[in-house]
């Protein structure tokens, strides 16, 4: 009950009658305060308007409340990731979304971690059973990027790009990282999670770590509970459509917002091979014209670095 209260509250920016409160969902005024009290000690600051009734104060709270069905919420946990493939492995339903508050031990990609430990910003992990070979699995880290990149461009107004393969970037800056894990047997896929992480209220980064949020973007706070949503969903959206087409449903639009198209760059693949990306192919390889003819790049294998070493 307390999670159609809050959806009133936070659809009426005004007061809130208890009376009408109780109305609504047909109980009486005493357990219309028990949930107010409930929502206070998630940490939602409802105000108490005498006589009149309720008002919703602060919005941007993670919390339960904010997700129904498909979502698994903890208020703190080590990585969505790892929780997520845990259930895939017991038999979690596709389009599952594992989020939480607060990620202590967030992973990225090639080992390294993924810190964000005020939780100012978001992580979440979509569980996907897709009918593919384990190669293809892959094309679904960049189907989430395009999917986030929707989302946040939607929601800011602002160039956000992808840095090959999925890196969101805005203003020459990491926003957002994708981890994409999979269970498989040889030539079948039984589980993919893909795993995203958002800065969105975070205010600073260490100066190591050339990272931007929405809010230092923006100037102004984003609801973390309505991010988690929309990309979700949008994330299940693309993927509907690659369960069809694979990944030909998105590779004009992954190229248009490809950061690195028709920009030296130089893969860290052991040989440090350099050239100018020119956008994907219909395997989500990355081509790259290089003095000895285009080569391909996998997404699963190497990272890139722009010219004289920079982000991009
Ligand atoms: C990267 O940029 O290296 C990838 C970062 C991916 C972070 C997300 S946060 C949600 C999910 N859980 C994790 O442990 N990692 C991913």
């Amino acid at each position: 009950m307390y999670r159609k209260i809050l959806n009133i509250l936070k659809a009426d920016n005004s007061v809130v009658s208890g009376e009408y409160l109780a109305n609504a969902l047909g109980v009486s005024r005493a357990a219309v305060w028990k949930s107010i009290d409930k929502l206070r000690q998630m940490g939602y600051d409802i105000e108490s308007v005498k006589p009149k009734g309720y008002r919703l104060t602060k919005t941007d709270v993670l919390s339960a409340a904010e997700f129904g069905d498909g979502f698994i919420y903890y208020d703190e946990c080590t990585s969505t990731n790892n929780i997520a493939k845990e259930l895939a492995h017991k038999g979690a339903k596709e389009g599952t979304v594992v989020t939480c508050g607060i990620q202590n031990s967030g992973k990225g990609r090639m080992g390294r971690v993924w810190q964000d430990k005020n939780g100012d910003g978001v992580a979440f992990s979509v569980i996907l059973r897709p009918n593919v070979h384990p190669s293809e699995a892959p094309c679904l880290t960049l189907l989430a990027g395009v999917a986030a990149a929707d989302v946040l461009r939607a929601e800011t107004a602002k160039d956000i790009g992808i840095k090959w393969p999925n890196d969101l970037v805005l203003e020459g800056k990491k926003l957002s990282g994708i981890l994409t894990e999979m269970s498989a047997e040889t030539d079948r896929t039984e589980f993919v999670v893909v795993g995203v992480g958002i800065n969105v209220n975070n205010t600073s980064f260490p100066k190591d770590i050339n990272a931007i949020s929405l809010k230092m973007a923006c100037g102004k706070e984003f609801s973390r509970a309505d991010i988690i949503k929309k990309t979700s969903a949008r994330i299940l959206e693309l993927y509907k459509d690659f369960e069809q087409n694979r990944i030909d449903g998105i590779v004009e639009h992954y190229n248009e917002l490809c950061v690195n198209k028709k920009r030296f760059v130089r893969v860290l693949d052991g040989a440090n091979t350099e050239g100018v990306a020119l956008g994907i192919n219909n395997k989500g390889e990355l081509l790259v014209e290089t003095e000895k003819g285009i080569i391909s790049v996998f997404s699963g294998e190497v990272s890139l670095r722009g010219e004289d070493g920079k982000y991009i």
